[in-house]
């Protein structure tokens, strides 16, 4: 089993440039390497500096929080993966629920910036997760493998080993209702065994699957310490040095 345990923090349209840099400064000289990522997902505007002040620091990678699914071109106020790659950009975070949500992502779209992403050698995080009403219909888990199936099971078992997956039950982002540690590995598990049927068990071992929604340094451990979480993609609490950093630091306390 090769997966890697993961904390990324995912600033959404937080901090102007002067606080995003002071941020990444402070985690930086704050946080302790350990095996584990630390992924910092930036605005764009923040990105090539951010990726300065982290150079050289074994943990931590650079994220986009989107990019285009075009290779250049007239697409105004789009920002293209050359680009990202050109300043150290190296995951990109894809369908984000609030992408889906506000600017109207569809499962075809993110197949398609899937696929481009990987083109270009970086790594995509892919976000899926439910809204309340799917959860309280109890048809979550089908949603959930839909999204994954329309957006990433066209993928040959090479290019699917490159991919990171969120669950990030919407009911539960930004809202400080976290899910149960036990409704995390539900989850988690429900996808591992989609991989391993539609590719095979070593794929599904290998993949690093993250949970989002409220993690904080109180419930790190315990979501981090069940067997099929690798880590989490935080909001909120990656604003916040000594929060990100003791998230970061879960790692390290779960006994798994
Ligand atoms: P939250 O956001 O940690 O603030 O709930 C998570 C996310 O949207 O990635």
């Amino acid at each position: 089993m090769s997966r890697k345990n993961i904390a990324a923090g995912n600033w959404k349209m937080n901090k102007n440039y002067e606080e995003g840099l002071a941020l990444a400064r402070s985690l930086s000289e704050k946080s302790v390497a350990s095996d584990a990522l630390m992924i910092l997902s930036t605005p764009f505007i923040h990105l090539k500096a951010v990726g300065d002040i982290i150079k050289g620091q074994p943990h931590m990678r650079l994220a986009a929080q989107n990019c285009h699914q075009k290779a250049a071109g007239a697409y105004t106020g789009e920002t293209s993966l050359d680009m990202l790659k050109s300043v150290g950009v190296t995951h990109v975070i894809l369908g984000h629920s609030e992408r889906r949500e506000y600017f109207h992502e569809s499962n075809e779209l993110l197949a398609e910036k899937v696929n481009a992403v990987l083109d270009s050698g970086l790594t995509p995080i892919f976000c899926c997760g439910e809204r309340l009403d799917i959860r309280e219909a109890n048809t979550h888990v089908a949603y959930v493998a839909n999204q994954i199936k329309e957006s990433l099971f066209h993928l040959s078992t090479a290019d699917f080993g490159k991919i990171i997956i969120a669950y990030e039950p919407i009911w539960a982002i930004g809202t400080g209702v976290t899910a149960s540690p036990a409704q995390a590995q539900e989850m988690h598990r429900e996808i591992r065994q989609m991989i391993s049927e539609k590719y095979d068990g070593e794929t599904a071992d290998n993949c690093s699957i993250l949970y989002g929604g409220s993690v904080k340094p109180a419930n790190a451990i315990e979501l981090f310490g069940q067997p099929d979480v690798d880590g989490g993609l935080v909001g909120g609490a990656s604003l916040k040095a000594d929060d990100f950093c003791a998230i970061y630091d879960a790692f390290g306390k779960t006994n798994v």
